[in-house]
């Protein structure tokens, strides 16, 4: 078996193939091709080979991570398939090695991900990194906890008018929000704003919505109408796509535009935070159905300069003694603090395999968590509770969007 990036486009079409396959379509379009490569060059697609046919492939995008105090590269895996002739070979394996060495040769220390299903990548060294949560409320159950007159005026702009309305605000929200990651002009034109056919799913067409503030832009909103009838009663949904505010007041703002909306019976959005302020924002915050489930997936390639990009929320320093079958160099002893995360003979703090450490790294869980799930060894009576000290978050991680 051989797996390697992708020479041409022609292979990364093939490479493409595996997993459109389970979406139930053959060769990707033409059009989707060309949208992709705007993002994903061709050469950051890995193809698996049975002789000369590709019968697997995985990619990455090149990643500016948002992370607790700082950034980080990381390469965000995404279109991972193998053909259902070829499973269980070690196909993934070979893909999930060519991808962690390429991004690790690239100086990019973290690999993230949205996994299909959450069994297959703990094995690779992936922690579960965030949660996220997904509501579906009656829009009549959706008054304020307190009301508040809007500080701004929303308006409904065209899509390619939106880019330079949305992007700062989505900027400003990202440089304090662990978990999202710097949006190019062309993840903008060709990914989020671009509304194909296949993504509406026989819903509506996407909207744009706008808040203003002083004349600024300070919130928008991404959705759909969905119209559905029974009998002549309005049973669709608004579904959000994404909404965000630059401060609290602009944030709540969106929301109560969208949940304000006439007809349409039911509010729905899914991949928010956990800390969304709509828990504590609404009078009946039970309505909303908040449904969780994971998010993000991460794995440290590269445990010390991982580690080093990160802030530290206090001055101590801590040992951790790693383990990672996957990635042997990372195993050992690691001293963590501001300074940086650097090797160590010094005696460990704490023993843990390497994908407790992703769980640990947005922010979203702590250590603490991890002990009592016995995922987290304490070697030194007090170290776990200086560990969350150290690696305290004010916010939970958010990713808005599966890549
Ligand atoms: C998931 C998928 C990529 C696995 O590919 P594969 O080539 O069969 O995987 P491998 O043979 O390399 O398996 C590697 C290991 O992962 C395990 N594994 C593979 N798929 C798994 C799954 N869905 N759940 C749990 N474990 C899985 C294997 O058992 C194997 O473990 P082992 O080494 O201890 O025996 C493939 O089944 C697929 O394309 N699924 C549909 C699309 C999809 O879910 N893609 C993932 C997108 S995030």
């Amino acid at each position: 078996m051989q797996v390697r990036p992708c020479v041409d486009v022609d292979e990364m079409r093939a490479a493409l193939a595996p997993i459109w396959h389970y979406f139930g379509q053959n060769l990707p379009s033409e059009d989707a091709i060309k949208h992709f490569l705007r993002v994903l060059p061709h050469e950051c697609v890995h193809a698996g080979f049975d002789g000369e046919k590709i019968v697997a492939g995985a990619g990455a995008f090149p990643f500016d991570l948002v992370i607790p105090g700082g950034q980080v590269k990381a390469a965000g895996v995404t279109v991972t398939g193998v053909f259902p002739t070829h499973r269980r070979r070690g196909y993934l394996r070979g893909l999930q090695r060519s991808l962690i060495d390429d991004a690790r040769s690239r100086g990019e220390p973290v690999a993230v991900l949205w996994a299909t299903e959450d069994t297959i990548y703990g094995q690779f060294g992936y922690g579960m990194a965030s949660m996220s949560g997904e509501i579906d409320v009656p829009r009549d159950r959706t008054a304020p906890f307190a009301s508040a007159a809007s500080p701004g005026e929303a308006r409904l702009v065209p899509l390619e008018e939106a880019e330079p309305l949305v992007a700062p605000v989505y900027e400003r929200v990202a440089r304090i929000t662990p978990g999202m990651f710097a949006r190019s002009p062309e993840w903008w034109q060709d990914r989020v704003l671009n509304d194909m056919e296949w993504k509406r799913r026989g819903g509506g067409h996407l909207q744009c919505a706008v808040l203003e503030i002083g004349g600024k832009p300070a919130a928008y909103a991404l959705y759909r109408m969905n119209a559905f009838f029974e009998r002549g009663v309005q049973t669709g949904n608004i579904f959000v796509v994404e909404a965000m505010g630059d401060t609290p007041q602009a944030m709540s703002a969106i929301w109560r535009y969208l949940l304000d909306i006439d007809w349409l019976a039911r509010v729905k959005a899914h991949l928010l935070p956990l800390d969304h302020p709509l828990l504590l924002s609404l009078a009946d915050p039970r309505r909303l159905n908040f449904l969780v489930r994971e998010g993000l997936w991460i794995r440290l390639i590269d445990v010390g300069a991982a580690l080093s990009a990160r802030g530290y929320a206090t001055d101590d320093a801590i040992v951790v003694d790693v383990t990672d079958g996957f990635c042997p160099w990372n195993a050992g002893r690691w001293r963590i603090s501001r300074g940086g995360a650097k090797r160590t003979v010094d005696e460990a703090d704490l023993a843990c395999d390497v994908a407790s450490l992703g769980c640990v790294y947005l922010g979203g869980f702590t250590f603490a968590q991890l002990a009592r799930s016995l995922r987290m060894t304490e070697l030194r009576a007090g170290a776990i509770a200086r560990a969350d000290a150290m690696f305290r978050s004010d916010r939970a991680p958010w990713c808005p969007e599966i890549f």
